[in-house]
Parts: C-alpha cells; structure tokens; sequence
C-alpha cells in the first residue's frame, strides 16, 4: 500500500470525525445548555464560541485540502459516472463549509444564518450524514469496480506472417 494516499486518506478521516463530533456536541450538548442558562451572552460563551471557530476553520482546511487530494489519487482511475457523484460530494462538502464558517465566523453576507444557529447546526448535521454516505458509495464502488474506468480492450496480437510454402 502506497504511504501518501493512507497518511492523506487518515487526515481527511480525522479531521471529519472532529468537525462533526463538535458540530454534534455544539448542536445537542453546549447548545441547549447554553441557550436556556444564565451563560448564554456571556464573555464565557463568547470565547466558547471563537475557539471553536478557529479551531473549525483549520478544520475545514485539512477536510478540503485532504479530499482534493484524495481526488487526485484516485483520479487517473475512475469513471464519469464516479466523478458525477463525487462532484455532488463537492458541492454539499463546500455547502457545509460556507454554513460553518456562516455562524462561527461574521462573515457579512451571510449574516442572518448566525441569527439561527440551531437550525444551521442541525443542517450540517444532516449534510454531514449524506456526504459521509455518498463517500462510502465511492470507496465502495471503486473496490467493486463499478466506479472504474474499464481496461481498454486488449489489441488483437499481430503474429508474424507465415513464410508461404515455396513451390517444388
Ligand atoms: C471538497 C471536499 C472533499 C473532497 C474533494 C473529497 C474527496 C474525497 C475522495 C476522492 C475520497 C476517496 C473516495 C474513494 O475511496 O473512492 C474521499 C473519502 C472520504 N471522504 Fe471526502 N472529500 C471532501 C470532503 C468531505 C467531507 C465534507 C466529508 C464528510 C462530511 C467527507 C467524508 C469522506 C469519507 C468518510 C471518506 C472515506 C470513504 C471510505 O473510504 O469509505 N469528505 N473524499
């Protein structure tokens, strides 16, 4: 097994795991806590919420830059019919990175999505469960073959021409 490929594969898993576990925990445990006490708007939660910005910004620079390269491994190997699905990956993984850098981060045009970070949460979520399924299809669909480019069909062998029987 090829190093670069397995240590790049590794990262894009790991940092997977870590932006959606604190996406989970941020969605269903500091949340609600935070929300209904008497922490929320508090200098507590504020630098809550801009350590888990920076954090998640670095985050997400690994998840991008891992997958293209990840791309770019397979890339040679795969059918159109992969790279269509893995192109909806694409859009749904950067979908997911505007609406995380959305409400951690005050980025100007996106602003009202701040206004309602339960539901964004809760979305990413949801985003995260589908792209992690159609990730698998396309691991699987490599290992079954289905996702790769079919051999080109093998030349028929040119033999050497046959000496013609000399007349007697
Ligand atoms: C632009 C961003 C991304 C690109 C270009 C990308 C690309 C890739 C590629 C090419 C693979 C290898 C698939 C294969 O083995 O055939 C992969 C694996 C994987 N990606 Fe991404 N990815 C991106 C973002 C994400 C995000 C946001 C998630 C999860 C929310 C994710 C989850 C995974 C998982 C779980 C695997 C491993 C699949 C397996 O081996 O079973 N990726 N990614």
């Amino acid at each position: 097994m090829d190093l670069a490929p397995f240590l790049n594969k590794w990262l894009h898993l790991l940092s997977i795991i870590f932006v959606l576990g604190g996406v989970f925990y941020q969605r269903f445990v500091a949340m609600p806590i935070l929300r209904t006490g008497e922490l929320a708007d508090t200098d507590w939660a504020r630098s809550l919420a801009r350590r888990w910005g920076l954090i998640s910004a670095f985050l997400w620079l690994v998840i991008l830059a891992t997958g293209f390269v990840n791309f770019h491994f397979v890339a040679a190997h795969v059918n159109s019919a992969y790279s269509a699905v893995l192109g909806m990956k694409i859009l749904l993984a950067l979908v997911m990175f505007f609406l995380a850098m959305a409400i951690s981060h005050p980025v100007p045009f996106l602003g009202g999505l701040r206004q309602q970070p339960a539901r964004v949460l809760t979305i990413l979520i949801l985003l995260g469960i589908v792209v992690v399924g159609i990730s698998a299809y396309l691991n699987l669909s490599r290992i079954s073959g289905a996702g790769l480019r079919r051999a080109p069909a093998a030349m028929p062998s040119v033999s050497a021409p046959q000496a013609l029987p000399t007349a007697r």
